[in-house]
């Protein structure tokens, strides 16, 4: 049962999909206050979980934190910070005698103390007073979720391909990068589908370009790329590159598609192009001009696009940065105090991402001029709706990959999204695994972590670990920073260890693809905590680093260094599957706590009783798949 209550004039999210009748606010079933910002409040007893949030830190039970809904690019995905790249604003409350779930549909900042400044209390914070809740009531969390599910339509479903073994990297540039990414995988026997094409493909980082120099002809490149069944992928920005003569910057700032500052000019800023022009996504006209611009590179053959940077990421507004410059000239030349020297260090460091710019700058939503941080967390999810709606009506359904690093929920229609620049840290395999219930719960099915971890340096039993978790989620690339340590399977000498575990990936196609599939059609969860499916049993309500996937299964990675297995704890009789290459053991094991041994080239899996799971021969890529014979294991 879901109801939905209104308090002024909400910004319209596009979220909810479903026509729903209002009700009256004094009905609304939680502590309301409706100041200058509206706060929501409930009690939390003892026993009571809090799941939901989608992309933020810590545990899958956000209990015990206070979060923020607010997109920021934010590159260290530590437990003190407060919100990652996603605005997610679900939740499902569980207590022992009454199951809700809410959605506070705001575009502009959320702050969800969940039991942070008193242990007995949840209180939201709503920065601003328009504001639509949605109430929900159901009898089980997974249930509850269905519901919200179905208000905010169904979720995105990629071409089949996108469910292939993706490799990235920031810093392939030249052709020959690509060609010895796709070779040497097929020399080690490594499947591949698809291989990313970051900023260096561009001309001086200008959206919908490429490098000419680089890519002398791109077309026959994407041709025989494809024609080797290699999908190539380029990054789109969110900022477009100011300099006269590049077409997309001249119409884009002729016609009035850039957001503005007060006085009407464009607001300008730095990213990697240097001062750019930021298109405004929630101008209706725009955001279809700027959807139209993908044309030029699927016209070249590409089928698929990442969008970054689209919190919007700002390095630097040329206004912020005029005003360092004269705090700086105040101080050059005289003798200064450390205060004044950290406070000059501070100065260059609060450029990137401010509050300040943020409220500084204006989007035109027909004709009313509405100030971005009023509406900041729907930037990235108008970004991609622009081009996951073009895509829809100019190429159909599940032609063209789409994922994005900012989202709302309503991005979910028409994209997946990847969780952004995290580490090669093994805490970040355990936080991989917490995000992805809370993301499904919010509609987002075609998710994933830049396996192996973008920043810092991988080794190659944490990238085997994090491979080995990756099996399992939709999107499973590899990705790395500039001047990080390489991580391609092919780039260790137990090259084997890796053909091994990817073929497991291929091998569980049919059984991740259908599962998805039913999923997205059904409105449901592909991963799920163990709570959501044993609420009466006490162990498996507190567990935080396994997850129920599709109705057959459980998973437990192993995430933790030197380790040759894990504690793991199953809530009812289940067959302990290692999948390895062609390799299969299982060994039947009862309810309880087991210790369970997985050497490195092996992905462990728990299957239900009287459940089977499908399993097709390993394959290179997903065109040479057989989808029609397969095995079953049980
Ligand atoms: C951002 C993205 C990352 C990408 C980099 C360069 O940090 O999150 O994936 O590699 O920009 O484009």
């Amino acid at each position: 049962m879901i109801k939905k209550f209104r308090i002024g004039k909400p910004f319209d999210t596009k979220a909810v999909t479903a026509e729903i009748q209002e009700e009256k606010i004094s009905a609304f079933p939680l502590e309301l206050s409706q100041e200058e910002r509206c706060v929501v409040a409930f009690e939390l007893r003892g026993e009571d979980m809090i799941f939901g949030l989608g992309e933020t830190v810590r545990g899958i039970n956000k209990r015990g934190w206070i979060y923020e809904s607010w997109c920021s690019d934010e590159t260290e995905h530590t437990e003190d910070k407060r919100s990652l790249y996603g605005a997610h604003n679900f939740i499902v409350v569980s207590s022992k005698d009454k199951k809700f779930g809410l959605f506070v549909d705001f575009p502009g900042k959320v702050e969800w103390d969940l039991g942070y400044s008193n242990p007995d209390k949840a209180k939201i914070t709503i920065d601003g007073n328009n504001v639509d809740f949605y109430y929900i009531e159901g009898e089980t969390e997974r249930d509850i979720v269905k519901q919200f599910r179905q208000i905010i339509g169904k979720s995105y479903i990629p071409p089949f391909w996108a469910f292939g073994y993706q490799q990235s990297c920031w810093g392939y540039s030249k052709q020959s990068d690509f060609i010895s990414v796709r070779d040497n995988h097929r020399a080690n026997n490594l499947p591949l589908d698809c291989i990313y094409m970051d900023i260096d493909y561009m001309d001086k980082f200008k959206d919908f370009t490429v490098n000419e120099e680089l890519f002398p002809d791109f077309k026959s490149f994407v041709s025989d790329m494809k024609a080797h069944d290699i999908h190539l992928l380029p990054i789109i920005d969110a900022g477009v590159k100011k300099e006269q003569g590049y077409s997309v910057y001249d119409e884009g700032h002729k016609k009035g598609y850039f957001c503005k500052n007060p006085d009407g000019t464009d607001f300008e800023c730095g990213v990697w192009p240097g001062i750019v022009g930021l298109p405004d996504f929630l101008n209706k006209d725009a955001r279809e001009w700027f959807g139209s611009q993908y044309k030029t590179l699927i016209d070249m053959g590409v089928d698929g696009f990442w969008n970054d940077m689209n919190e919007p990421a700002l390095f630097y507004s040329t206004k912020g940065l005029d005003k360092a410059w004269e705090k700086l000239d105040k101080l050059s030349g005289r003798e200064i105090g450390i205060w004044d020297y950290f406070g000059m260090r501070d100065t260059f460091a609060r450029l990137q991402n401010s509050m300040d710019d943020y409220s500084s700058f204006y989007h035109n939503v027909d004709g009313e001029l509405v100030c971005h941080k009023d509406v900041h967390n729907l930037y990235g999810a108008f970004m991609t709706n622009a081009a996951g709606e073009y895509f829809e009506r100019e190429y159909g359904r599940e032609k063209l990959l789409i994922f994005s690093r900012a989202s709302y929920i309503g991005a979910h229609r028409t994209s997946g999204i990847w969780f952004g620049d995290n580490y090669s840290w093994w805490e970040h395999i355990l936080l991989n695994l917490k995000m992805l219930p809370s993301v499904n719960m919010c509609g987002f099915l075609y998710c994933g972590a830049d396996l192996g971890g973008f920043n810092n340096n991988v080794t190659g039993d944490l990238l085997l670990r994090w491979l080995a978790l990756g099996v399992f989620t939709p999107l499973m690339r590899n990705h790395r920073a500039l001047g990080t340590r390489a991580q391609e399977a092919y780039q260790f000498d137990n090259t084997q260890d890796f053909a091994d575990v990817l073929a497991v990936r291929y091998r569980l196609i049919p059984y991740i693809y259908n599962t998805f599939r039913r999923c997205a059609d059904e409105n449901d969860m592909m991963f799920r905590p163990l709570a959501f499916d044993y609420p009466e049993d006490k162990l498996a309500l507190e567990v935080e680093d396994q997850l129920m996937l599709g109705e057959e299964c459980m998973i437990a990675p192993v995430y933790e260094q030197n380790k040759s297995g894990r504690v793991v704890y199953l809530p009812e009789p289940m067959t302990f599957v290692k999948l390895s290459g062609e390799n299969i053991t299982s060994t039947k094991l009862s309810e309880g706590i087991h210790y369970v041994e997985v050497k490195l080239n092996e992905v462990p899996l728990f299957i239900k009783q009287n459940k089977k799971i499908p399993l097709a021969m390993p394959a290179l890529n997903t065109a040479g798949l057989d989808m029609e014979n397969l095995d079953y294991i049980s």
